[in-house]
Formats: structure tokens, C-alpha cells, sequence
């Protein structure tokens, strides 16, 4: 090998080493130099972060008016039990596996720990017996005088102490559960 190349990678060995020791690479717990500005650090706005240019300094803007996120289904019943009492099952009288089997997987999830798996009401369960209300019978004459439509407004928008449960049912699956507890009242003469 010539003298000349020699003496050159004796350099660049020499000028990584520096390299890597002034900029951290060889530690990998510590965040290296920022050689070059604005490629670890992105100058766009995050959704929490100030800014000052928006009307209310938030990073966040509010959607257009009118504008619907992708994937949302307006609710299209009335919001009072009223209102509610008139709203039509297009699930009326289907008790079939395929119903039941969505109906029970959201019952069981979010209403047995207060209701009771069979609906019984929540005077001895875990979190019922805890509630200074306890979560009524739905096995009751008036629940089960109540329309259908009755049902599923109570579990979207609640009722007194009990909250809603609209963000963990869909729309399409909530009417399963109001044939669900149909059946739970059927069972339970
Ligand atoms: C955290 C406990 C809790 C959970 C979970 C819960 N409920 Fe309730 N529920 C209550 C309480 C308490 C009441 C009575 C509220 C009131 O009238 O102030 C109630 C009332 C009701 C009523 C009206 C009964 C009446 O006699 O007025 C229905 C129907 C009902 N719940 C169905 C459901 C369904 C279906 C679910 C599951 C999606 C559910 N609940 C989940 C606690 C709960």
C-alpha cells in the first residue's frame, strides 16, 4: 500500500473515532448531536403544542361545521325516554344464535357487573352492592312494560346514576343486547 493511502485512512479512522466520541454514537442511551436542525425536531404543530397563530392558540382546530368524522353513524332516535318510547327494534322478535351471541358478549361485558349476569340487579354484586343506588332488577314489571326503544335510549344515554354506554357499544350491536335482556326477562318469569 502507498504511503499516501496509508496516511488517509490512518485520517479517516482517526475522524470517525472523533466523530463518534463528540457525538455520542457510541453511547446509544444518550440522544445523539443534532448535526443538521429541524430533522430530529419537526417544526409542524402537535395536536397538544401552543400555537400562536390559531384563534385560541391551541394546536388542535375545531373540524368544519357540518363535517363528520369518517366512520360516524348520527344517532337518529329521539334523546329523551319519552321520545325514545316510540323508537322501532328492527331486531323485534329475532332471538336467534347469531343475535344473542352479540347480545350476550356486551351484556356480559358491561352491564352483569351491575345488573347480575341473569339481570337480577346488583344487591349483592360486586360493584352493585358498592352504589348508593343499587342497579335495579331488569326482570321488573316496569322494565318490563317498557318498549324496546326504552331500553336501548337507557343504555345510550344512561339513566340517573348510571352512565352511558355509548362509546362501548356501537350502534348497530345495542339493539342485540335489548333482545338479550328480552330474553333474560323471558327466562326469569
Ligand atoms: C355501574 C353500574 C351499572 C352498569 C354497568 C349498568 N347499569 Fe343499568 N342501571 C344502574 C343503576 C344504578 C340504575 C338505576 C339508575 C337510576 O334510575 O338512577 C340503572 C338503570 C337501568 C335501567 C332502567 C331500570 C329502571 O328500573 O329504571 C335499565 C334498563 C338498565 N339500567 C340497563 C342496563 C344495561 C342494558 C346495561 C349494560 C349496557 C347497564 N344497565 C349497565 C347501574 C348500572
Amino acid at each position: 500500500m502507498k504511503r499516501s493511502t496509508q496516511n488517509l485512512l490512518i485520517a479517516l479512522a482517526a475522524g470517525s473515532l472523533a466523530f463518534s466520541t463528540l457525538t455520542g454514537c457510541t453511547d446509544h442511551s444518550r440522544p445523539n448531536v443534532e448535526l443538521i436542525q429541524d430533522m430530529m425536531e419537526s417544526p409542524a404543530i402537535k395536536p397538544q403544542e401552543y400555537d400562536e397563530n390559531s384563534p385560541n392558540h391551541s394546536g388542535m382546530r375545531l373540524p368544519p361545521e357540518g363535517t363528520q368524522p369518517y366512520g360516524f353513524t348520527p344517532y337518529k332516535y329521539a334523546k329523551d325516554i319519552d321520545g325514545a318510547t316510540g323508537n322501532k327494534n328492527p331486531l323485534a322478535g329475532d332471538y336467534s344464535e347469531d343475535t344473542l351471541k352479540v347480545g350476550i358478549k356486551f351484556y356480559v361485558t358491561n352491564c352483569a357487573v351491575c345488573h347480575g349476569e341473569q339481570g337480577q340487579g346488583g344487591e349483592k354484586l360486586s360493584v352493585g352492592s358498592k352504589m348508593a343506588l343499587k342497579p335495579p332488577s331488569l326482570w321488573s314489571p316496569k322494565v318490563r312494560a317498557w318498549t324496546d326503544g326504552q331500553i336501548y335510549h337507557v343504555i345510550t344515554m344512561g339513566q340517573g346514576l348510571m352512565g352511558p354506554y355509548a362509546s362501548h357499544i356501537p350502534q348497530q350491536y345495542r339493539w342485540q343486547v335489548v333482545n338479550y335482556v328480552r330474553t333474560l326477562q323471558k327466562e326469569n318469569k
